[in-house]
């Protein structure tokens, strides 16, 4: 029994997305068109923002960040779930595993980072217009990227390696369709005290800190544009925030109702669809969120594929 118990798994099978055999093909078609729409959306909005420069403004160059870690965050666990939707047998190997549990942590965090800097250069160019390009100077924004990037390295790092040290056993059923740290935590056979302990400590640092820090933004935001209202003030904020906040929710909501309200009964469909919901959906949605609405990212899309025509006819 004991030697059975030590047997080490080296892979682990995803078994999250049991979608009956009939309907493979559409799921598959399905999950491949909203990955390529996910990457060809955040790539347009990459190289517009480099190509135009009227774009070349802090607003814009975390928005092009957060199209970068968008990008990545989705091809952290899309490209596996494709192809695991093709094989037999869903599995990841341990490496593979540990990997995507980093860079998943790792652009899941980029992207709370790069929203609090977000909200805090709407709170700056509202609350103090005449001294938001002296606050908000390039090298301000840089330093806060490279923070971004310092943070979640570390934070990523932290939590891979607390993983690489535990050992696992029998169980290698993963009820989810990507190596979740959680449920990889459950699988273990040695002592995860510290992993727990670490997971509550740190997911409170590093999701509740910037979502509280986020909503002071915009509760300063509001309460400046009460104190003298205009109709004029009210439409331009609420123009240039709105968006805003509808990628905050779009990405806050499910990590909240998933984490911090988890289900009594354990039930795998709503888990399964809340985190489909902030890993697939919300990259895919975001740059459409930005760009739709926005009069600088149309006229830089007419700039951009316009000028480059006009050579070519005179
Ligand atoms: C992210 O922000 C930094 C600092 O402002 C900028 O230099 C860089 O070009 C941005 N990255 C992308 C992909 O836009």
């Amino acid at each position: 029994m004991k030697g059975k118990n030590q047997t080490i798994i080296s892979e682990f099978l995803l078994l999250g997305l049991s979608i009956q055999p009939q309907h493979q093909n559409l799921f598959f078609d399905l999950f491949l068109s909203i990955y390529l729409v996910t990457v060809l959306g955040n790539l347009l909005i990459i190289i517009l923002i480099r190509l135009d420069s009227h774009l070349h403004t802090p607003m814009y160059i975390f928005l092009s960040n957060l199209s970068f870690s968008d990008l990545c965050f989705s091809s952290v666990t899309m490209p596996k779930l494709l192809q695991n939707m093709q094989s037999q047998v869903p599995s990841i190997p341990y490496a593979g595993c540990l990997t995507q549990i980093y860079f998943f942590l790792f652009f899941g965090d980029l992207d709370n980072f790069i929203l609090v800097a977000m909200a805090y250069d709407r709170y700056v160019a509202i609350c103090f217009p005449l001294h938001y390009t002296t606050i908000m100077s390039p090298k301000l924004c840089l330093s806060l990227v490279v923070l971004s990037w310092v943070l979640t390295t570390l934070h990523a790092l932290l939590h891979t390696l607390l993983m690489a040290r535990l050992s696992f056993c029998v169980d290698n059923v993963i009820p989810y369709f990507f190596c979740d740290m959680y449920a990889l935590v459950k699988l273990a056979c040695s002592d995860t005290h510290v992993n727990y302990l670490v997971i509550y400590i740190m997911g409170g640092l590093v999701v509740v800190l910037p979502f509280l820090l986020i909503i002071l933004s915009y509760a300063r935001i509001v309460s400046s544009i009460l104190r003298v209202p205009s109709a004029q003030g009210i439409h331009k904020a609420f123009s240039t925030c709105g968006s805003h906040i509808s990628v905050v929710s779009l990405f806050y909501g499910p990590v909240i109702i998933l984490y911090l309200c988890p289900s009594a009964n354990n039930s795998t469909v709503k888990d399964t669809v809340m985190s489909l919901m902030y890993t697939v959906v919300t990259p895919m949605l975001n740059p459409f969120i930005y760009s739709l609405r926005n009069r600088d990212m149309k006229g830089a899309l007419g700039r951009v594929f316009c000028q480059k025509k006009i050579p070519t006819y005179v």
